[in-house]
């Protein structure tokens, strides 16, 4: 197939084309480089032995998107841009909803100009909300989210789910992804904040390699086995390749939208995945137990049941993989991609 993948220059959606090309598959990236390096896209070359064509396109115009889905005449989209930062999402709630969303649109309005039928959405176990049970299944209703950011992605399934009813043809896979870590085995590529790092895995690493003094740990009175959170890491490997699986599947799934959980399917608590950390590194990493950070749930986790009976996909990498690699990166790359 010919593959459209928007943000494919970012953490999740570079690793996703190597994982793409590797299978055969034609990739255009469509990336503004609001948040990611252009150099992340000679690294996928270099892995994957060939070239994603590049467009630089702000998606939120709507005429360039149109000429870029024209031009590109994809025989699938998936979509990962957009912005994603929890905290910054409550300080500017109208570039999040304004970004997240017009992107979107832009992007289902040329897909139905030129007749694209099939769409790859890159979703978030945030969906779930509050209040949800764990672990987290797919068929959970009411769908709700804690922060501007999550809304966005609760949003966009609703439309994309409204716009599928009324497109014959049009098939939709929201990927729910729960804790994406880990990097390409290689060292070669991973995951490049900038700034400070927002997720407990970056910041980590970037204490390893002395860039931050020490790891905050928000919280270790929670009702879990050690007081810390419990959350479901998964390596970004497995998720790139859950999305070739899912456009694999995109013309056989049960309902033409259908949101499947990529996750890998446990719970690991903050301490486990440091002490992991501090065991590749071979040595106690700096740190302190501090207040809970407002908004974080003690402990969720997926159920994987529907990926893996109807995706045929399972999160195959463990807590050590994530560690090893991530390390790997971030040694070999200690400031990032070259600017
Ligand atoms: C957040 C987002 C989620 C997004 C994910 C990306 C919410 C509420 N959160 O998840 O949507 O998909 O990032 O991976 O929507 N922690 C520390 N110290 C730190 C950083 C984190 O102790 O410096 C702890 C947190 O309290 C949490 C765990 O580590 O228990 C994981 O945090 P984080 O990596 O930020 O991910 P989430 O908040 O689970």
């Amino acid at each position: 197939m010919r593959i459209l993948v928007t943000g494919g220059a970012g953490y999740i959606g570079s690793h996703t084309v190597v994982a793409l090309l590797e299978r055969g598959h034609d990739v255009v990236v469509a990336d503004d480089f609001s948040n990611a390096r252009p150099a992340v896209l000679d690294r996928v070359a270099e892995l994957a032995g060939r070239r994603a064509a590049l467009e630089v396109v702000d998606l939120t115009d709507a005429g360039r998107t149109d000429a870029v889905v024209a031009a590109a005449a994809p025989d699938a989209v998936v979509h990962f841009a957009g912005r994603k930062a929890v905290g910054e999402s409550a300080e500017r709630p109208l570039d999040y909803y304004r970004t997240n969303l017009d992107s979107t649109f832009s992007l289902l309005a040329a897909m139905e100009r030129h007749g694209v039928r099939r769409l790859v959405y890159s979703s978030s176990a945030t969906v779930y909300g509050d209040h949800a049970p764990v672990p987290y299944v797919e068929t959970y209703e009411p769908l709700a989210a804690a922060s501007p950011y999550g809304r966005t992605k609760v949003m966009t399934e609703q439309v994309l789910a409204d716009v599928a009813a009324a497109t014959p043809g049009l098939r939709v896979a929201l990927l729910r992804y729960f804790n994406p870590v880990g990097a390409h085995p290689s060292g070669r590529m991973g995951e490049d904040p900038q700034g400070v790092p927002n997720n407990l895995m970056p910041y980590v690493a970037q204490v390893a390699v002395g860039r931050r003094e020490r790891l905050a740990i928000f919280g270790d009175d929670y009702d879990t086995p050690d007081g810390t959170c419990l959350r479901d890491y998964v390596h970004v490997l497995d998720l790139a390749e859950g999305h070739v699986a899912a456009l694999e599947h995109l013309d056989t799934m049960a309902t033409p939208v259908r949101a499947f959980n990529l996750g890998a399917g446990r719970g690991t608590s903050v301490r486990e995945l440091f002490d992991a950390f501090c065991a590749v590194v071979g040595r106690p990493l700096p740190h302190e137990v501090v207040a809970r950070r407002p908004g974080d749930l003690p402990a969720y986790w997926a159920d994987t049941t529907r990926a893996a009976e109807e995706l045929g996909w399972r999160a195959r990498r463990t807590i050590d993989d994530m560690v090893a690699d991530t390390w790997r990166w971030q040694q070999a790359n200690p400031e990032g991609y070259p600017a």
